[in-house]
């Protein structure tokens, strides 16, 4: 931790010299060279604070969450409480019943889903969505829409890879039952304009889910003054572990959502003839729980906090404005997803070259992207592409890492173009 608290409380740019110190795995060497990590979009890599904070949690403390008096339950289970305070309070939402734990931004989605749409919904009804979802903010109302006899309705986007506001405006009708949205793309870097769909959706008294794993990364999230009424994330792209992720949900509707999974912890009473469920968060997290998980996710709040938001965010858009410059300079590169406001996640393809040799190639010269359909298989069919190449940035890269990337384009251009 000693990069953050160097850097901590000041408003001078981050110092990632110090700070990829901080990053065990940015030490070692690919195929003999330098690693160079651009794939964070995909999952981002852990600095030694959120492997000590769980190794020291599984050393020292770890024992079941919630039910035992002895002193090691009590301790494990203060660490994870503990750690839902550091989601609620890094969200701003209004109190920790309204953070519940789950594996990731796919469980996430599933469970209001199941929990909240299959009550809700029936034949005639609709759930809109647009063009650049994620597979997971796409099939879950998919089955859902199998489920209930209600459809999906999907808002185009633009050329640029931007979500047309007057085409998803005039998709809103008395028949839309709720709205779930990326809050960054992630096949394309778009930053979506959210206040204003969530206002547009609210005033016809719509409820709204945000897909937040490509924002809460990267910018700050207010989900109080986003005023949406589900947000969901995921811990390993924020520096945390994995299998560990967050459904915040808006507490009145959480409290009449009744649970998706039945088992341990989520129950007050159980008899043969009825049980009587938890109240929240609880009601919602069957089972024991990933509470070394939910430790390292606040660990991980901790270091990203320690940086500042504002100054990750800072960091990243001038890597963003760097890695645009010089790949520009790539004869043959096509960039997709030109949105004028961005996250750090460049898709390009480069002409006669099939994005995954490219990434073969890449990864032979000790650079990591990732190639393919980025699990947005109709954002590649928009743009009538099999795949792209795509380069996604974090904090702790670097201008040299980008340009370690354009010439290791240059060098497969030379062998395949
Ligand atoms: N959703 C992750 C990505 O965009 C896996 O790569």
């Amino acid at each position: 931790m000693n990069a953050v608290h160097a850097v901590a409380g000041s408003s001078a740019a981050l110092d990632v010299a110090t700070i990829r110190r901080d990053f065990p795995v940015l030490e070692r060497t690919v195929r003999g060279l330098p690693l160079s990590y651009l794939d964070n979009a995909a999952s981002s890599q852990r600095p030694r604070a959120v492997i000590d904070a769980m190794s020291r949690y599984y050393e020292t403390s770890h024992a079941n969450v919630h039910r035992g008096v002895h002193t090691l339950s009590q301790e494990a289970t203060d660490l994870f409480e503990g750690a839902r305070e550091k989601v609620r309070r890094f969200i701003n939402a209004k109190s920790t019943q309204e953070i519940i734990f789950v594996r990731g931004t796919t469980e996430a989605i599933n469970l209001v889903a199941q929990s909240y749409g299959r009550p809700t919904l029936g034949p005639g009804d609709e759930i809109l969505i647009s063009w650049l979802e994620h597979h997971a903010n796409i099939v879950p109302w998919q089955m859902l829409c199998q489920q209930t006899g209600a459809t999906l309705q999907v808002a185009p986007i633009t050329r640029s890879g931007e979500v047309d506001f007057d085409a998803f405006a005039a998709l809103l009708s008395p028949r839309t039952k709720l709205v779930a949205l990326a809050h960054v793309s992630n096949a394309l870097g778009t930053i979506i304009p959210v206040s204003r769909f969530i206002a547009a959706a609210r005033t016809r008294g719509v409820p709204v889910l945000l897909d937040g794993a490509q924002a809460v990364p990267h910018m700050t999230v207010d989900v109080q003054a986003l005023n949406c009424d589900f947000y969901a994330f995921s811990g390993h792209k924020m520096c945390g572990p994995t299998g560990i992720g967050v459904l915040y949900g808006r507490e009145s509707l959480l409290s009449a959502m009744p649970p998706w999974q039945g088992g341990g912890d989520m129950i007050l009473a159980v008899s043969f003839e009825k049980t009587v469920y938890n109240g929240l968060p609880y009601k919602f997290e069957a089972g024991t729980p990933d509470i070394a998980g939910a430790i390292g996710l606040g660990a991980a709040i901790d270091y990203l906090e320690a940086l500042g938001m504002e100054r990750i965010a800072a960091a990243e858009h001038a890597l963003l404005d760097y890695a645009n410059e010089r790949l520009a300079t790539v004869p043959g590169l096509r960039f997709v997803g030109t949105a004028p406001d961005k996250a750090a996640v460049v898709s390009f393809t480069l002409d006669r070259v099939h994005p995954h040799d490219l990434g073969t190639i890449l990864d032979h010269e000790g650079v990591a992207i990732r190639t393919g359909h980025h699990c947005a298989m109709p954002v590649m069919e928009f743009f009538g592409l099999p795949a792209t190449a795509r380069a996604s940035f974090a904090f702790y890269n670097t201008p040299a890492e980008i340009e370690r990337l354009v010439a290791a384009l240059l060098t497969a251009r030379e062998m395949l173009g």
